[in-house]
């Protein structure tokens, strides 16, 4: 029986996060399209191999999550990818999820499909070398969304999710993404997050999920993409953390998703979410963790992340599109990680992007 308690906490271990490369075909191919790169099975095989070969990525990266393609491809010297991963010190995730699709009777809103047969898949990708696994529900903020029927349809979904994973012997990765599209404040997307997880904790609670045996992958509270507010790192973080309030002080770890921020952006968020000064335990000391003072709650879990754009987008612009020219692509995903991973350890300034530039 394998330790998920311990998988999860392997994943979120101090200075080190997740790697998300599990991009559908469509998405995928339409970013190596939009790249210049002819979108074959062959390209997109050419590019995660680009990217899960990267020297030393097991410094900064636990697990990389892999769409079904990737996890079924072999790389040039025939060693399947999850075994090339394991031989690398990381450990393999599976994307199950069969992506969204509109919800009856919620115009403009979706559910998250998939869950048909779900445990027998599982349980072959546990078989075949996946460690944990991921499911992204989408919820989007606008007028009168997300709606409550949204919400419960996608938590639930959630929530069945998580524990096929668990009796099939892989970690959840449970991600409820609250879109940065709109032109909402920092302010609603805290409100609209806080919302989804209250939602989305109670139902993982109904499926008898283990909190310790998985870790959630959440936004960071924003202003929307079309909305002319600017948040400083310090604010985001501040809302992002209070959004996170419901979550049981048992739950595994927290790495956030990057939701289309630009990279540079995404690390100078995580490294405030980071920082000594609101994790101080002055800050968070049990009289001023009072919803009435509207300070942030109490830290419990370790604050990650679990980035795709905002680490491999550097990387696809460097990547000329061939097995044989894999160096440009793979130092520019190296150094993402090297910038995150300083953010996680409180060693992240602007200035070093420069330096690394
Ligand atoms: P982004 O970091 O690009 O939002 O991707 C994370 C992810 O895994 C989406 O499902």
């Amino acid at each position: 029986m394998r330790d998920l308690t311990a998988i999860a906490a392997a994943l979120v271990a101090p200075g080190q996060g997740i790697l998300a490369a599990d991009e559908s075909i469509a998405t995928m191919s339409a970013r190596l399209a939009a790249a210049g790169i002819e979108p074959t099975a062959s390209s997109r095989l050419s590019y995660r191999e680009m990217l899960v070969t990267t020297p030393a990525l097991a410094d900064g990266i636990s697990g990389i999550i892999l769409c079904g393609e990737t996890f079924g491809q072999r790389l040039d010297n025939g060693t399947p990818f999850p075994a090339a991963i394991r031989r690398a010190g990381m450990l393999t995730g599976i994307k199950v999820d069969a992506g969204t699709r509109p919800l009856a009777g919620c115009p403009g809103e979706t559910v998250t499909e998939g869950l048909d047969g779900l445990p027998p898949r599982l349980r072959d990708f546990a078989r075949r070398g996946a460690a944990f696994a991921k499911w992204r529900a989408v919820l989007r903020i606008g007028p009168g969304t997300p709606s409550a029927m949204a919400l419960r349809a996608n938590a639930q979904a959630l929530g069945r999710f998580a524990a096929d994973c668990q009796h099939a012997g892989l970690v959840p990765i449970v991600e409820p993404e609250v879109l940065m599209d709109g032109s909402h404040s920092l302010a609603q997307c805290e409100a609209v997050t806080s919302l989804v997880l209250l939602e989305v904790t109670a139902a993982l609670q109904d499926y008898g999920v283990a909190f310790e045996a998985m870790v959630l992958k959440p936004n960071m509270a924003l202003p929307g993409a079309e909305s002319a507010e600017q948040a400083s790192p310090d604010q985001v973080a501040e809302a992002t953390i209070a959004s996170l309030a419901s979550l049981p002080a048992t739950l595994g770890g927290v790495a956030f998703l990057s939701g289309g921020q630009r990279p540079e952006q995404a690390t100078a968020n995580l490294a405030a979410l980071n920082s000594p000064a609101l994790n101080s335990p002055a800050l968070n000391s049990p009289a001023l963790n009072s919803p009435a003072l509207g300070t942030p709650p109490l830290l419990l879990w370790p604050l990650t992340f679990s980035f795709g754009r905002a680490l491999v987008a550097p990387a696809l612009a460097a990547w000329p599109g061939t097995r044989a020219a894999q160096r440009a692509g793979q130092r520019a995903l190296a150094r993402r990680v090297a910038m995150n991973v300083a953010a996680l350890q409180g060693r992240y300034a602007s200035e070093l992007e420069l330096d690394a530039a």
